[in-house]
């Protein structure tokens, strides 16, 4: 009998040992442990025995069944962490990663195309690069100009320069980083006809000092409208639409007279204070008012340029700075941080 039981224990440990499935463990559990399974044969067979021998092979049989039952829960846990390991805890909860959203100046651009675009206005994109022609010449302004100083910068040479590995060509069909949208305004026109009501969206380059309240490369929105017999006052109406969309029922606007080489007239446009509410404060200056964008009829030079008759048509355009409308709105500081890509700047808007 003894013989038998050690047999039976060899057999289950090198079964045991073979089997890698939960299930093939599950089998053997029946196999062994079962109503009819090897070990329960073994208790039925104790009867056969004498009373004095019983206890001494009830025991060894009890032992095995113990140690039987003991493998086959440990090989059962063993396989199932296997298996977790393999293909990953399903149950456990998943990994979450945040949600972005646009840059602050990205939303302030879309809220402005979003105006304009319920006034009828239609988004247009224009090179960054452009040459001296529709950065200025087209703009009426001349080479000798001195608003040319502040716009004269980041020149690059064409792929024929490049080339050739000299400056060739005229003066005016040199490439530069656009310092302005404007010539956005000859572009469209050089392609279309009247009437044309047009926002355009994008970056600019000065060479500028970087500071809190300058960057050497900044974000402008440019607008226009050309048609027959179009005035100051509809520039006038659009503009004050627009400020109250963008900042508020109560705020208020004023033109003030100023010079730009392609607008005659020309006007800044200034806002009430939105801190101060035209009271004066620190972030004005003590002056109430706060400049948002320049401004004007477009000049009857410029229509010439593209080929439109100035006695025929006539129409407005503006331009103004997208930081500076940001900071106004959020009451942001330093232009700088928009640049920086600071998440804890950028997640607050
Ligand atoms: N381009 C001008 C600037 O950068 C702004 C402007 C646009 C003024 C359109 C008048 C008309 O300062």
């Amino acid at each position: 009998m003894q013989q038998k039981i050690k047999n039976i224990r060899e057999k289950f440990l090198r079964e045991v040992e073979e089997t890698s499935t939960p299930q093939g463990i599950e089998n053997l559990k029946i196999k062994y442990l079962g109503r009819k399974g090897e070990v329960t044969k073994l208790l039925k067979e104790i009867k056969n025995f004498s009373p004095a021998e019983r206890a001494g092979i009830g025991k060894l049989i009890n032992d095995l069944k113990k140690e039987i039952t003991q493998s086959i829960q440990q090989r059962l846990e063993s396989l199932s962490k296997e298996v977790k390991e393999k293909k990953g805890d399903i149950t456990l909860p998943g990994t979450f990663s945040s949600l972005g959203h646009l840059h602050p100046l990205s939303q302030i651009i879309n809220q402005i195309e979003e105006i304009f675009q319920r006034l009828n206005f239609r988004i247009v994109d224009g090179p960054e690069i452009e040459d001296e022609y529709h950065n200025f010449e087209a703009l009426n302004i001349p080479l000798d100009h001195p608003s040319r100083d502040a716009f004269d910068t980041f020149y690059l040479k064409s792929k024929e320069q490049s080339a050739k590995g000299k400056e060739v060509g005229k003066r005016s069909e040199r490439l530069l980083l656009r310092s302005q949208t404007s010539p956005v305004q000859i572009r469209v026109m050089e392609k279309e006809k009247p009437p044309l009501r047009i926002i355009s969206a994008g970056k600019v380059y000065r060479p500028d000092a970087t500071d809190a309240s300058h960057a050497s490369m900044f974000h402008q929105v440019e607008g226009f409208m050309v048609d027959e017999e179009v005035s100051f006052a509809n520039l006038k109406g659009i503009l004050s639409i627009f400020v109250k969309e963008m900042f508020g029922e109560d705020v208020q606007m004023r033109f003030r007279p100023h010079y730009f080489p392609f607008t005659e007239p020309s006007a800044e446009v200034d806002i009430s204070c939105l801190l101060c509410k035209g009271k004066g404060c620190s972030a004005c200056g003590n002056k109430g008012w706060i400049e948002i964008l320049g401004a004007g009829m477009i000049s009857p030079r410029v229509f010439e340029r593209v080929g439109y008759d100035p006695d025929k048509v006539s129409g407005f355009a503006f331009g103004m700075g997208v930081e500076r409308i940001a900071m106004l709105k959020f009451n942001i500081r330093d232009i700088r941080l928009f640049f920086e890509n600071d998440i804890r700047f950028l997640q607050q808007f």
